[in-house]
């Protein structure tokens, strides 16, 4: 079991290092479940400071570039994140595809990358509202499934586009049906993501094709992302 936090475009280095002092001893807590944390990049050092360097949660980015250096203005590469003690990266997150020109080309070349770098990857699809409505989920989710490399550290999260941010969480038959559907293309573990909240996680977690869950906004705050990662635990164990 996988319970990764998106803090998304929140916390600066200070807040940072206060919020992962806390969360240091939290895999203690919740045996079976692997706890990473995604800061924004100015973020990074001071989260890997705040953790030590006995903690088990680890460290990820938000997204990274596909080329090692060069002239990509805004952008950040693998062997600099695992400079720092990065040990993966998100890419292909909804809000990168929708408002920062992410393709599945793009998508695959930064996964690509990542993961030759030695990185671990969190790689994202979901279909919006619009595609889901017209019946047309499993060809989205089929054509971004088939961008993604086959990798033993790359993981799929699935998060449905309707479902980030809205508290319109899908539901737990919803999440597995597509994550049935996405493991019948692709071997890897597949995370559910889109507004988990620790009322609804358990439910979701217990599926048997959730594999875990990329979690937004309750992944800001202390209480609620220790709450989810406890319940993560407890369905580990069941
Ligand atoms: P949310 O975000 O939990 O706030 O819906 C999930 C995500 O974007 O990864």
């Amino acid at each position: 079991m996988l319970i990764a936090g998106n803090w998304k475009m929140f916390k600066g280095a200070h807040e940072a290092r206060a919020f992962t002092t806390r969360l240091r001893h939290l895999p203690e807590r919740a045996p079976g479940v692997e706890v990473i944390v995604c800061p924004p990049f100015v973020s990074l050092e001071a989260s890997i400071q705040g953790l030590g360097s006995e903690s088990t949660v680890r460290v990820y980015a938000q997204n990274v570039h596909w080329e090692l250096e060069g002239a990509y203005t805004g952008e950040v590469s693998a062997p600099m994140l695992l400079e720092l003690g990065v040990k993966g990266a998100i890419v292909g997150h909804s809000e990168r595809r929708q408002h920062f020109g992410d393709t599945d080309e793009t998508v695959r070349r930064r996964a690509e990358a990542a993961l030759e770098a030695g990185l671990a990857v969190i790689a994202c699809i979901g279909e919006t509202e619009a595609e889901r409505e017209a019946e047309e989920t499993e060809a989205v989710l089929a054509r971004q499934v088939a961008a993604i490399p086959r990798h033993e550290r790359l993981v799929i999260a699935y998060e449905p586009v309707w479902a980030i941010g809205t508290g319109r969480t899908a539901s737990p038959e919803t999440a597995q049906e597509a994550h049935a559907f996405v493991k019948s293309l692709h071997p890897a573990l597949v995370l559910y993501g889109g507004s988990v909240k620790p009322e609804s996680a358990s439910s979701l977690l217990v599926q048997p094709d959730v594999d875990g869950a990329l979690v937004g906004g309750a992944s800001i705050d202390p209480t609620s992302f220790e709450a989810i990662c406890l319940a993560a635990a407890q369905v580990a164990s069941a």
